[in-house]
């Protein structure tokens, strides 16, 4: 069995190499994802849309995410699982949020876990960090923020706006944090952070400099047809696939095809004489 990716890895990988991350909510998913040899595996709190059909993210709360995050953990054996943070699990304060955080760790058996905001979480990122719980950031469009963004819109977009990312980024990584996720900013803003901060930042709708990328795993594989952004790669259309076999298999049992002598099992001819004597 190949070593897992540790956090110190994740680190020094930092203008050496490109780090990959994808998202993951079950068992089988994690097998895959980590098979492919990816760095890190997010239990993304996105799971509220791509698995459990909600209009946002803000429904899920720690009974969900750390379920996930136990069958993913059980899954993955070399990437770095990194459990989401949901909303309002370390907002109201820094002991909910090192309580919350260390059971990701505990119960989730994730590596490490991510929250979103800038210099408004650094006390919380500081006192994880601190009881032992590695954290990576999340800035940009942070989904758990859309009402206040007014929407899940690209962030970033003005100097001002660019500048704030620049020292909440700056901000993250002298509390701490081992990483960050940049979520929907333009390229040379991420390029920029990236330049900025000695942590690697991995991007998602960030543009090709940052250093690495992450998608949700749904999108990847067309899974999800309800809403696609601009910043997904589909690399299969698995949709297809499955509606094509699941419409297969519900002819075949109405028309009787299904199952066949193949599935079925038999019983001696001896059997079933003494069967009927009896
Ligand atoms: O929940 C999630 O999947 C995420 C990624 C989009 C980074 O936070």
């Amino acid at each position: 069995m190949k070593k897992r990716v540790t956090v110190p890895d994740v680190m020094a990988a930092k203008g050496v190499r490109k780090l990959s991350m994808l998202t993951a909510y079950d068992y089988p998913t994690a097998l895959w994802v980590d098979r492919s040899g990816i760095d890190m595996i997010l239990v993304g709190d996105s799971l509220a849309m791509v698995v459990l059909g909600q209009e946002d993210t803000l429904s899920v709360g720690m009974t969900e995410m750390l379920h996930h995050t136990r069958a993913v953990s059980i899954g993955a054996k070399r990437a770095l699982v990194v459990g989401d943070m949901p909303f309002l699990s370390y907002q109201a304060s820094v002991e909910q949020a090192v309580m919350n955080g260390g059971l990701f760790l505990k119960e989730g058996r994730s590596q490490a876990v991510k929250l979103e905001g800038g210099a408004r979480v650094v006390p919380q990122v500081k006192a994880m960090v601190e009881a032992g719980i590695p954290v990576q950031g999340h800035l940009g469009l942070t989904p758990q923020s859309a009402a206040q963004f007014g929407g899940f819109k690209v962030q970033g977009k003005t100097a001002e706006a660019a500048k704030a990312l620049i020292e909440d980024a700056q901000a993250l990584a002298e509390a701490g944090c081992f990483s960050i996720v940049l979520e929907a900013i333009p390229s040379p803003i991420a390029a920029m952070i990236t330049e900025a901060i000695p942590i690697p930042t991995i991007g998602i709708g960030a543009g090709p400099d940052c250093d690495g990328q992450v998608l949700v795993i749904h999108d990847v594989l067309g899974l999800y047809d309800r809403f696609t952004p601009r910043f997904v790669k589909k690399y299969a259309k698995l949709t297809d696939e499955i509606d094509k076999a699941i419409t297969r298999y519900r002819e075949e049992v109405e028309s009787g095809a299904f199952p066949g002598p193949e599935h079925a099992f038999t019983i001696k001819e001896e059997e079933m004489d003494r069967l009927k004597q009896s």
